[in-house]
């Protein structure tokens, strides 16, 4: 140990090494000690088909363990490409093929690698407001300036983001990508409209702007399948889709996907600096994907998380109507709260924190501003008996807060 002032590695001086971007990024969320956690958008942890991963971990190093162990390059797996390239054909109507498909480490690095394929230290990237904090700090670490667009309870409204496209183009430095998150919005629940679906890809065309779709949570589908999907909608072209395992298999495994025409899959592959993904993780999930499970558990999701969230949206609109107003969301993990005039988020996070419940004030979710007067809930990791007992205490904070009780 050095005495202090003459460290030449001290947490000033780590901090002054830093690239600049790092300094004013936020840290991530986490997961909360407190005894209801509505704060951390995790599956359920009892439904993780763990003996079926461990069969298919042996399967798969029994077939084949050099090539399970060894570098296995930066595009993936090819098998457990093509199995993804065939689902998205199946629902897309689209030739894709394993060529237009790279595996990550989830939907997260997906998001990474197109930033660090297309973004440079000022670009312009466009987001929702609200949006996935993930991704505003993933754009922030590599220089981008964030715009953000309004969402409404059917997503990115297109009066407002023909606007900024407009705006951009007079200043003479168009946006590169415009980030969405179609299908069950973190955090705002909202799946966005065919018609808008279409508009964006209208104006992402005349804008020459690309499409980072974040499809993480198709596939909890609650009350049957989205609109027609937005790459399909693209044809395929201009758009880059990041979907990921993490909600219908498992976060731990680390392991998604991106979807894009053979031209931008060529340059994320470039992008990669990580000498591709675990090849052992690759084939486990191909095998388990193969082996008649996955399907059947996706649909046993879908029901866990519909009652989940139908008893929680019961229980708020039996306890906490009038303080908070939400529509029910088609899919996802989140009920996006709007409280009602007078209360704030920071106040009622703390007086429910002090209840023993973490729910998530809205403020992190915008980019420049905003969600003061938002809470998002997450309904997927509880039980429903722990959900009410956690909607109970919520509600007697939200009352406390109301009555200036905080
Ligand atoms: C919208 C959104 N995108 C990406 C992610 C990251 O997911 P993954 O585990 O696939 O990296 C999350 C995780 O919560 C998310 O909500």
């Amino acid at each position: 140990m050095t005495t202090a002032g003459s460290d030449p590695f001290s947490e000033a001086a780590i901090e002054a090494l830093l690239a600049p971007a790092m300094r004013r990024l936020p840290p991530p969320t986490s997961l909360s000690p407190l005894p209801y956690d509505l704060n951390a958008g995790v599956p359920d942890r009892d439904s993780l088909p763990w003996r079926e991963l461990l069969e298919a971990t042996r399967a798969a190093l029994e077939e084949d363990a050099a090539g399970a162990l060894t570098y296995g390059g930066q595009a993936g797996y090819e098998p457990l490409r093509a199995w993804v390239a065939e689902r998205q054909a199946a629902e897309t109507g689209l030739p894709v093929t394993a060529a237009n498909v790279t595996i990550t480490a989830g939907s997260a690095q997906g998001i990474d690698n197109v930033a660090a394929a297309f973004i440079a230290d000022g670009d312009v990237v466009i987001t929702g407001a609200p949006t996935y904090p993930g991704a505003i700090r993933t754009f922030r670490a590599r220089g981008a300036q964030v715009i953000d667009v309004p969402q409404d309870d059917d997503g990115l409204v297109m009066p407002a983001l023909a606007r900024v496209l407009d705006t951009r183009r007079m200043t003479g430095k168009q946006a590169k990508v415009i980030y969405v998150t179609a299908n069950y919005d973190n955090p705002s629940g909202s799946t966005l409209t065919l018609e808008r679906r279409q508009r964006l890809v209208e104006l992402a065309r005349e804008h020459r702007v690309l499409i980072l779709e974040d499809d993480a949570y198709t596939g909890i589908d609650l009350d049957g399948p989205p609109p027609t999907s937005l790459f399909a909608v693209a044809g395929g072209r201009g758009i880059v889709r990041c979907g990921t395992f993490s909600k219908t298999v498992a976060t731990g495994l680390r392991v998604g996907f991106i979807v894009a025409q053979t031209e931008v899959i060529a340059r994320l592959v470039l992008a990669r600096f990580d000498n591709g993904g675990p090849p052992i993780l690759h084939r486990l999930l191909y095998h388990y994907l193969r082996s008649g499970h996955y399907d059947p558990h996706v649909a046993r999701l879908q029901e866990i998380y519909r009652e989940r969230r139908d008893v929680t949206a019961d229980a708020l609109r039996d306890l906490c109507e009038p303080y908070v107003t939400f529509r029910t969301p088609r899919g996802g993990f989140f009920h996006w709260l709007k409280l009602a005039p007078g209360l704030d988020a920071a106040t009622v996070f703390r007086a429910a924190a002090a209840r023993g419940v973490a729910v998530t004030p809205g403020t992190g979710y915008f980019a420049n501003g905003g969600g003061e007067d938002r809470i998002r809930l997450v309904y997927s990791a509880l039980p429903p008996a722990d959900l009410r007992k956690a909607i109970e205490a919520f509600a007697e904070a939200l009352a406390a807060v109301a009555a200036g009780r905080e």
